[in-house]
């Protein structure tokens, strides 16, 4: 067995059980080649400063750079041994370029460290989830466009309400993902600190420049305390509850379309290939990425949870429970992503029928406009509410529209 580069004060190998328990390799590789970039920016600092040889920071960006290009061509080999991603990176290094690579930890501690490529990774993937998100309130712009002159019914307690322009509807959700939008993108200022230079709790010994870090690797703020730095995770709280509400509204969309595409209500019609076939009825088409989506936001409210309960009574500092941290984060970027391109495409393919929203809008759904013209003339308003009521209540026991009234029946 391979020493562990914490290896130093244990006389006794560790445990298979342990080293499979602990391991974080699984699934924080993701973050590599962020750990990569924050790993090279450190190494630049310590030479600049002179607290590493010059050459030798030659040697570990030359080393990283060829790790990079082999994990990105899918040749490099994870080990559990390593327990993480940070320890595999650095393991290699050392591997490649011998002593050089035992020198690119000094002044910083794993703690730093993978909190600094945890940052990088949800500044970019908060980018992209704001691009997306702007990507789909374009298309419910265009579909408002598109359907500015179909009339359709509002409901509310999903019974007929008053009828509405169909723009007016989609234009609901563009306004929510608005704000879903505004959320991600203030959340992103909590997000660009750099925390590299806090060490493993109380700071770092070495001359160390961390403005020139943070230039970089392009955060745009230093975090100040160094035991915050470490510890904290309530800009991935913040994020993980961003993405809840974002899905709690996307799933709400994903209702009214599986609703509005039933037989029952025959408004919308879904395009053939964003929807699926049943295994044994042959007339079924199916809104089974609408119905993923609702589902989905389970895990994504579910992933807030977790990470809410990890850290509720946490002791300052860090604490390895903080490991889990990724897998919520992680699931929901993935979770977010594809979810808001499924809307996005339903948006962008569904065709409105046009003569049935309008005939449902009719009828009843017109029943305040007839006690606001009686209001016009005078009424008092709660009397032509009631006057209007007693008609519908008429009208219903006849089996009879609105439309169908006169002056004189
Ligand atoms: N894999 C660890 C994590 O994700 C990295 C930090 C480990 N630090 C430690 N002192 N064991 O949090």
């Amino acid at each position: 067995q391979e020493k562990k580069l914490w290896g130093g004060r244990f006389s006794e190998s560790t445990d298979a059980f342990v080293e499979e328990f602990t391991e974080s390799i699984s699934f924080d590789k993701e973050l590599a080649l962020y750990d990569i970039k924050g790993s090279i920016a450190h190494a630049k600092m310590l030479g600049k400063q002179g607290i590493i040889p010059q050459e030798d920071t030659e040697k570990i960006i030359k080393g990283l750079q060829e790790i990079e290009q082999e994990i990105k061509e899918n040749k490099f080999i994870w080990k559990k041994e390593f327990e993480d991603v940070h320890m595999n990176i650095e393991k290699a290094l050392t591997d490649k370029i011998g002593e050089a690579g035992g020198k690119l930890h000094t002044g910083r501690s794993r703690n730093d460290q993978v909190i600094t490529a945890f940052r990088l990774y949800l500044k970019e993937n908060t980018q992209d989830i704001i691009n997306l998100l702007e990507d789909l309130q374009r298309k419910l712009l265009e579909k408002a466009k598109e359907y500015i002159d179909v009339v359709m019914p509002a409901y509310t307690h999903l019974q007929r309400a008053q009828p509405i322009r169909a723009a007016h509807y989609f234009l609901a959700y563009l306004e929510m993902f608005q704000r879903d939008k505004e959320r991600f993108i203030d959340n992103l200022k909590r997000i660009d600190m750099l925390p590299l230079g806090s060490g493993a709790v109380a700071g770092v010994d070495f001359p160390i420049d961390r403005e020139y870090v943070a230039k970089e690797l392009g955060f745009s703020q230093i975090m100040r305390n160094s035991i915050d730095a470490t510890s904290s995770r309530d800009f991935a709280l913040e994020f993980l509850s961003n993405c809840a509400i974002c899905m709690a509204n996307m799933s709400r969309f994903s209702e009214d379309m599986i609703i509005y595409s039933s037989s029952e209500f025959s408004f919308v019609e879904l395009p053939d290939k964003l929807t699926t076939g049943s295994s044994i009825m042959p007339q079924k088409k199916n809104p089974d990425v609408l119905e993923l989506i609702r589902g989905k936001s389970g895990r994504v409210y579910g992933n807030l949870v977790s990470l809410l309960t990890v850290v509720k009574g946490l002791p300052l500092a860090y604490n390895r429970d903080l490991q889990e941290d990724k897998e919520p984060v992680f699931d929901s970027v993935k979770t977010i992503k594809g979810s808001i391109v499924g809307i996005t495409k339903i948006v962008e393919g569904a065709k409105l029928n046009k003569e049935k929203t309008q005939l449902a809008a009719g009828g009843f759904a017109l029943a305040t406009d007839l006690a606001n013209y009686l209001a016009e003339k005078g009424v008092p308003f709660r009397q032509a509410h009631h006057i209007v009521g007693s008609i519908v209540g008429y009208l219903v026991t006849q089996g009879r529209e609105l439309e169908s009234i006169t002056w004189e029946s």
